[in-house]
């Protein structure tokens, strides 16, 4: 063999070896809920795709995951002393607080109440953690998994101190955290109060002097909570590792962040290397409808169907609300379905649940009706469907303040609207042409980009498998303190170089002054004394 030849057999064997590297990878999954887990499963379901065996961590109370729920991950179930009940008297509290009281008390009653209920949110989740870190035999299961990397929604407390303990990176998934705490103070990513509003201030990017003044004081009381929301996670890991740690220390150590929201929805803002936006990871394109389903919307002829969800969370509404609302869409179905009812009410199907990418990609639907969820505005933004929200909690009220920013959408007060109301905005949002046309030109900023956003993500878990963890994508901003990072110190030296070069060019002055005025005085006085 000549030289050259087996110098091409090594290339290509390093060259497959490299490339193999990613291919049946070992990723742990933290556990989530509710539509944190729904939005996991996009990319857990591609990583399965691709050869990668996934295990999810599952506790053995949860609200909606399910070891059921596929076949194609494994599952790591642990104990945690967190009942069944006390998670439903929890979210029962949390609807009832942000549906109904919320809207009837002062700010900062708001604010006191929105902080007593994070600290009960992040007690809970320490409660969780500690299932996992006192069980011996679920830690030792977690050492010899030998896991590749790490991938958790931050809002589920505990990740960080397991990557930890197993030297495994990690990779954050989030929609956002309150204040977006985690991602500036802990992520350093960057966020300037006078473009970049904070989560759940309904502000856009461009902002009055009141309302900058406005969002500066959100970020800065922010900082200043955000040690009291963490105080009990603190103590904890202190505590378990006998050495003074600190949440926000350990989330800094993260090293990927997939962020999902993107420039439709999201106002363009400073990044990170190592923070990736991938907004619309779980949109696809839709499929056929249920039988029964696809003959009622091809029932509705020309005038086309309306779809109406109040997501994952929201059962059921008060009596006097939800007929508000029936009216309203009785009203409207009547009207933009068919010629035939004899009564309202029969243009309105209720369903437990609807295939709600399906029905929303399906050609005859003329608007979408929604709670301003960030997966359902994904979905229609995908779709091209423009919106009528009714935000009630967390940060829908935020997310339709983006969509109705880019006139793509209408949006209505839950307590407040009335039938009429209701009907006149969806009618608006179905006939003015401005809003198809607005949200056909986000459709086409979330479809035009290089991958897809679930491609990316997956692209970005495999990279940081392959290369043991991406801390090289971390900025040094980490390593320093809050004055070093702002330059203070810096500027504290220039300043002072600049005042003493003012007072010496002050007092040089004043001396050059002196002597001048002296020596006229002294020529003065010297020719005063020659004419005596
Ligand atoms: C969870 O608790 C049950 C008993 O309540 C026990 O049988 C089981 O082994 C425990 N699982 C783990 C992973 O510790
Ligand atoms: C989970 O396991 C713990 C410990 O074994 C037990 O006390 C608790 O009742 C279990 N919870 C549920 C919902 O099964
Ligand atoms: C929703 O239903 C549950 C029981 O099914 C009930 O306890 C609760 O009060 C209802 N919530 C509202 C807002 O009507
Ligand atoms: C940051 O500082 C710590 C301790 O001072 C050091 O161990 C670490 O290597 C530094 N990180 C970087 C990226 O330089």
């Amino acid at each position: 063999m000549r030289p050259c030849e087996r110098l091409s057999v090594c290339v290509l064997a390093v060259l497959c070896v490299a490339a193999g590297g990613a291919h049946g990878g070992k990723v742990l999954v933290w556990y989530a809920e509710g539509s944190h887990w729904i939005n996991l499963q996009p990319m857990l379901e591609s990583l399965v795709d691709k050869g990668h065996e996934v295990t999810v961590l599952l506790p053995n109370t949860s609200m909606y995951m399910k070891a059921s729920d596929t076949s194609r991950y494994r599952f790591l179930h642990f104990n945690t002393s967190v009942t069944k009940e006390s998670l439903e008297e929890g979210m029962e509290m949390f609807l009832r607080f942000t549906i109904y009281e919320a809207a009837d008390m002062s700010y900062p009653q708001l604010i006191a109440a929105f902080l007593d209920m994070v600290g009960i949110h992040v007690k809970v989740q320490l409660r969780y953690l500690d299932g996992v870190l006192k069980s011996e035999s679920v830690m030792a299961k977690l050492r010899e998994g030998r896991y590749d990397v790490l991938l958790a929604d931050p809002i589920f407390v505990g990740s960080e101190m397991v990557a930890e303990l197993l030297d495994v990176p990690l990779v954050f998934s989030l929609r956002f955290t309150a204040g977006h705490t985690f991602e500036r103070l802990c992520g350093q990513l960057p966020a300037p109060p006078s473009y970049v509003p904070g989560p759940l201030v309904k502000l856009t990017d461009r902002m009055t002097f009141k309302q900058r003044l406005a969002n500066f004081l959100f970020y800065a009381s922010q900082d200043l909570l955000a040690k009291w929301f963490w105080s009990s996670a603190d103590e904890y890991y202190t505590e378990y590792r006998g050495k003074p740690t600190s949440m926000c220390e350990l989330v800094g150590k993260v090293d990927l962040w997939l962020i999902r929201t993107y420039w439709d929805l999201d106002f363009p803002r400073p990044l990170l290397p190592n923070f990736k936006f991938v907004g619309g990871i779980h949109c696809r394109p839709a499929e056929a409808l249920p039988q029964d389903m696809e003959e009622f919307v091809q029932s509705s002829g020309e005038d086309g169907i309306v779809v109406f969800s109040l997501g994952s969370y929201i059962k059921n509404v008060t009596m006097e609300r939800a007929n508000v609302i029936a009216s309203a869409l009785a009203q409207v179905l009547w009207r933009y379905i068919g010629e035939k009812p004899e009564t309202l009410g029969e243009n309105t199907r209720l369903y437990d649940w609807i295939p709600q990418n399906d029905l929303l990609g399906h050609p005859k639907t003329k608007a979408f009706i929604t709670h301003g969820g960030t997966n359902g505005i994904y979905e229609a933004i995908y779709h091209g469907v423009p919106m009528l929200g009714i935000p009630m909690l967390a940060d829908q009220p935020d997310n339709m303040v983006r969509v109705e920013a880019r006139g793509a959408a209408r949006s209505l007060h839950f307590n407040a609207m009335q039938s009429q109301e209701l009907l006149d905005a969806l009618q608006d949002v179905i006939n003015q042409p401005s809003y198809k046309e607005s949200v056909m030109k986000l459709s086409r900023i979330q479809h035009d980009r290089p991958l897809s956003p679930r491609d990316e993500a997956v692209f970005w878990v495999e990279y940081t498998m392959r290369n043991k963890g991406a801390k090289h994508l971390r900025v040094q901003a980490h390593n320093l303190t809050w004055y070093q990072y702002h330059s203070l110190d810096v500027m504290l030296l220039l300043l002072s170089v600049a005042l003493l070069l003012a007072l010496l060019l002050v007092k040089s002055c004043g001396f050059c002054v002196r002597r001048c005025c002296g020596r006229s005085r002294n020529m003065k006085s010297k020719s005063k004394s020659k004419a005596e």
